[in-house]
């Protein structure tokens, strides 16, 4: 194994904003590959769905029309059935840089019509929220080139393929069918439902995340054996929802409130274009109402995710369950910014928010999703509480996320306690949300 980079010494950390968004847009020209950005040179070396949109907003700060790219090569990948792709391969990276790459998903194959090689699942829908934000940097050059003339079919597809293909649970909620499509691969609140899934034989793939990262920041190999039944089962279903067995499918609070945020931001972008903006508030609220009734738990004052197999809630303080505080006009939201300011989150503390509950039993500072703070989840929930009229968690946040991001050599994630970066370095979207912040403009 490759040991990880050793993160740069104090020496080495930007002291002033300005050599901070130095250091951010060195990482983002680094990654930018000529048509995308990948989030990180060794770990992940193609495009990835949410990374890009993330991406995108900050690289909004630099070049707006890079920006656009960036967005327009993501949804360039779009399939037939309008499913946007988890992962878009660069057919310039060798086939056997990541696992599971091309060969695994073999995406030519499948009849819901993919027109890139690429993978089979998606993930949170965040690109309309971008899409929105990367217009307003530069309307002059968004119009001029047709930026949102362009997009915005694609997204209106895309949010189309998740509320025709996607509504497992019947209360018009986006689930996802496998762990990485929530974007929190190793959360504990898919313990259970992961455990009815029989894995993968380890001895049948070659994981190459570990040539990258420590084993100690990463999802075990027996999370790994789990996630690589999922996917081929769901590939050799010729990634057919209405076919597919789906043994893991739950309605996760992160993608669904993403969701509702991103029609909020079609209903704008539709409005620009002198198109049906009423349509998309209709469906935010839609969706809205859907979250609060299905998702929300009173006595706990949390979101909490829904197995769809047994149908109840499943009762893990994560993340997820704070990013609802993006939707605008959340009725709970005063109650959900006493969560985040509670023991098992403790925003307000100079910290970045855990991945999940400080105080839970499955707790690991250094694992991925079960405990780190990332920094694209910390970035939507100070925009949330900006929203809410949070000013003082909201800036205690801000300021915890640029010295970290800046101390780190952008950390792909952090130990929320310590601070200490875990995972890779130089992450794009760890650049990408600090130049936002910075900018002022995450609100
Ligand atoms: N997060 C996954 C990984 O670690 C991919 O989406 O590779």
């Amino acid at each position: 194994m490759t040991p990880a980079p050793a993160a740069p010494g104090p020496a080495a950390a930007p002291g002033t904003a300005a050599e901070l968004r130095r250091a951010a847009t060195r990482v983002l020209l680094g990654n930018w590959t000529g048509r995308s950005t990948v989030p990180s040179r060794g770990l992940y070396p193609h495009q990835w769905s949410w990374d890009s949109a993330f991406i995108a907003v900050g690289l909004r700060h630099l070049s707006p029309r890079r920006a656009q790219w960036e967005l327009e090569s993501m949804t360039a990948a779009q399939w037939a059935d309008g499913r946007l792709p988890h992962i878009v391969f660069d057919p310039a990276t060798p086939r056997g840089a990541y696992f599971p790459g091309p060969d695994f998903w073999r995406s030519a194959g499948a009849g819901a019509g993919a027109n890139a090689e690429t993978s089979g699942i998606v993930q949170p829908p965040v690109h309309a929220i971008a899409a929105w934000e990367v217009h307003r940097a530069d309307p002059e050059t968004s119009r001029r080139r047709g930026f949102l003339e362009r997009v915005y079919p694609r997204l209106a597809a895309w949010h189309h393929y998740l509320a025709r293909e996607r509504d497992l649970g019947g209360a018009g909620l986006a689930a996802a069918v496998h762990p990485w499509e929530s974007g929190m691969d190793n959360s504990p609140a898919w313990d259970a439902a992961l455990a009815r899934v029989a894995p993968a034989p380890a001895d049948s793939f070659a994981r190459r995340d570990l040539d990258h990262a420590p084993v100690a920041d990463r999802p075990t190999d027996a999370d790994y054996g789990r996630y690589v039944r999922l996917a081929a089962d769901y590939r050799d279903h010729g990634y057919d929802d209405a076919r597919a067995p789906h043994a893991f499918r739950v309605e996760d609070p992160s993608m669904n409130a993403l969701l509702i945020a991103a029609e909020h931001a079609l209903a704008a972008i539709a409005a620009e274009l002198g198109g049906d903006a009423a349509a998309h508030s209709g469906r935010a609220a839609v969706l809205t109402k859907a979250l609060v009734g299905t998702l929300y738990d009173p006595g706990a004052r949390m979101f909490f995710a829904r197995d769809l197999v047994t149908g109840a809630h499943i009762a893990e303080h994560t993340v997820a369950g704070l990013v609802p505080l993006i939707v605008p006009g959340l009725p709970v939201a005063a109650d959900l910014v006493a969560t985040a300011r509670g023991p098992r989150f403790g925003i307000g503390q100079g910290r970045l928010v855990p991945s999940y509950d400080r105080t839970g039993h499955a707790f690991d500072p250094c694992r991925y999703w079960r405990g780190p703070g990332w920094f694209n989840m910390s970035w939507l929930v100070h925009r949330g509480l900006v929203l809410h009229g949070a000013a003082d968690l909201a800036a205690d946040l801000r300021t915890a996320m640029t010295a970290a991001a800046g101390r780190t050599g952008f950390a792909e994630y952090v130990d929320p306690h310590s601070g200490q970066a875990r995972g890779a370095r130089a992450f794009s979207w760890t650049a990408a949300v600090t130049l936002d912040l910075l900018a002022g403009e995450a609100a």
